[in-house]
């Protein structure tokens, strides 16, 4: 079996969030299940500067560029995926994000960014480079387009899958793209790649793709409806019978409490004690008071809409006075910053935010924390939920998408057969999270069940390995149709 992941970004060469992850993890588990899959990226200068690379195609050229694409090969850290990288220094070889300059503003070329490298994988895909995909595995909006391009192509093809990671962000650009790209006018129409007069490269994407996942079942199904679908809901429901949810895994080797580098002190659902050592160090780092043994509540995320942060934002002054202390990683909404820096400092013995990106903190927080809260309008899938759940954490999460599929609420019930993991709610109001995070602080005081909670999420499988073998069954199923 062989396919190509495309995407716009993997750990750990460069990462904005979960897509990251994914892109790194799952090539690697479909590898040890004799996929031959390989990655293809963008030559962002890390991508060059952290990879050794060798050339294997010199001269590709492709409309609109004017200059020859350069094919590079290596291998992704970790040694185990083959990695493909578009070398096109123009496009990619700059400073800033991946999807943004320095000053969080989109870059202007986008279309022409992304829409190249989906058709660097659309050549792979008829078959015009060295590996010859038979399935194009494609994500996000980034790679739309590669459907698209292998629809309109005359020769035999590869088949294309389109995950989609977070159906918010969908890659609209002008009407232009399409003669930019050399697509056919007619694709330009509602039964194609048109969107409200615009073109829409996720749109594309799940128009032409032969499959569509999403990264949890819940997720497939919060998609086909108007709060979710974000205007693509009547598409997703036409194509419900090609739309598979499929959860994402963790990286059980990178989020490991017994072994993570991260960490001064290890721990397991044996051995707790290691981890109220991770908390103690975390409030020193953090200049948190120790004085009582406060509940440290964290958060980790981009702080973006999705998140639901304008639900925890009104009730922290009320957190603080109920005992509990809370950490922020975080970078994103510059006045939620603000705003955010603003109460941190009112409430400096027991609020602590730190704007950035920052993958140790992240690890320490994740093994410091006793809670953790993911208050998301909605979540695709969510992955600290289950980092959470493997450090002990307890997870606070909306009953939405993947977080739905992946908590399991401390009901009665649910405390009494032994399958409880973290606290739940329902609707989209600050009373609501406030109620349950009393609920979650109550249940804190009592130190049977709290364990029970921390022990039933340690011991959950959330490895890759059951994901990984759904996408190889869908792959097939693909094939054999
Ligand atoms: P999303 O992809 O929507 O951002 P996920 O929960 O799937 O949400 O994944 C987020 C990933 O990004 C996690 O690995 C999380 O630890 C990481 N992350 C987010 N913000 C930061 C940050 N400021 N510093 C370090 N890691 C972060
Ligand atoms: C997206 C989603 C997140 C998901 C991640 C990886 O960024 O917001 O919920 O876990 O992609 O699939």
């Amino acid at each position: 079996l062989r396919v190509l992941f495309v995407a716009s970004e993997a750990y750990p060469l460069v990462k904005t969030g979960g897509l990251g992850d994914v892109s790194y993890a799952l090539p690697n588990a479909l590898r040890d299940l004799e996929v031959d899959i390989r990655l293809l990226l963008p030559g962002y200068p890390e991508v060059l500067k952290q990879l050794s690379l060798i050339e294997v195609h010199e001269d590709i050229r492709l409309y609109p560029l004017r200059e020859p694409i350069r094919l590079l090969a290596g291998i992704m850290p970790g040694g185990v995926t083959p990695v493909y990288v578009v070398e096109y220094s123009r496009l990619y070889d700059r400073r800033g994000g991946p999807y943004q300059d320095e000053f969080g503003h989109d870059w202007s070329d986008n279309a022409l960014r992304f829409g190249m490298l989906s058709k660097v994988a659309a050549l792979f895909g008829t078959h015009n480079l060295s590996f010859k995909p038979q399935i194009i595995h494609c994500n996000d909006w980034q790679t739309g387009l590669v459907p698209a391009f292998l629809t309109f192509n005359s020769n035999p093809r590869a088949l294309t899958l389109m995950s989609i990671h977070n159906i918010a962000y969908q890659g609209v650009f002008g009407p232009e793209v399409v003669g930019l790209f050399g697509l056919p006018p007619e694709s330009f129409n509602m039964f194609g790649l048109e969107y409200h007069g615009q073109v829409s490269f996720l749109k594309a994407g799940l128009y032409y793709a032969d499959w569509i996942t999403t990264v949890s079942p819940t997720y497939a199904q919060n998609i086909q409806t108007p709060g979710y679908g974000y205007g693509l809901e009547g598409l997703l429901a036409q194509r419900q019978h090609q739309l598979t949810g499929i959860l994402n895994g963790i990286d059980t080797d990178a989020w490991n409490p017994q072994t993570d580098s991260y960490l001064v002190s290890h721990f397991n659902s044996e051995n707790l004690a290691g981890k109220a050592r991770n908390t103690q160090l975390l409030r020193t780092k953090l200049g948190l008071s120790s004085q009582k043994q406060l509940p440290l509540m964290g958060l980790i995320t981009r702080l973006t809409e999705q998140k639901g942060l304008d639900l925890l934002v009104p009730i922290i002054p009320e957190i603080i006075k109920k005992g509990a202390q809370l950490v922020i990683l975080g970078s994103g909404d510059k006045n939620l910053e603000k705003h955010l820096q603003q109460l941190a400092d009112s409430y400096a013995e027991n609020m602590s935010v730190y704007f950035g990106y920052n993958e140790e903190l992240a690890h320490q927080i994740e093994a410091g924390a006793n809670i953790f809260l993911m208050p998301s309008k909605f979540e695709p899938c969510g992955l600290n939920q289950m980092y959470s759940m493997r450090y002990g954490t307890i997870p606070i999460v909306r009953r939405t998408g993947g977080l739905a599929d992946t908590v399991i609420d401390a009901t009665p019930e649910n405390i009494e057969n032994q399958t409880a993991t973290g606290f739940v709610f329902e609707d989209e109001e600050p009373r609501e999270l406030l109620y349950c995070i009393q609920r979650a602080l109550r249940t804190f005081r009592d130190k049977t069940v709290w364990r029970m909670l921390q022990i039933n999420g340690m011991n959950r499988d959330f490895s890759w390995r059951k994901s990984a073998q759904e996408y190889v069954s869908l792959y097939q199923k693909l094939l054999n149709h």
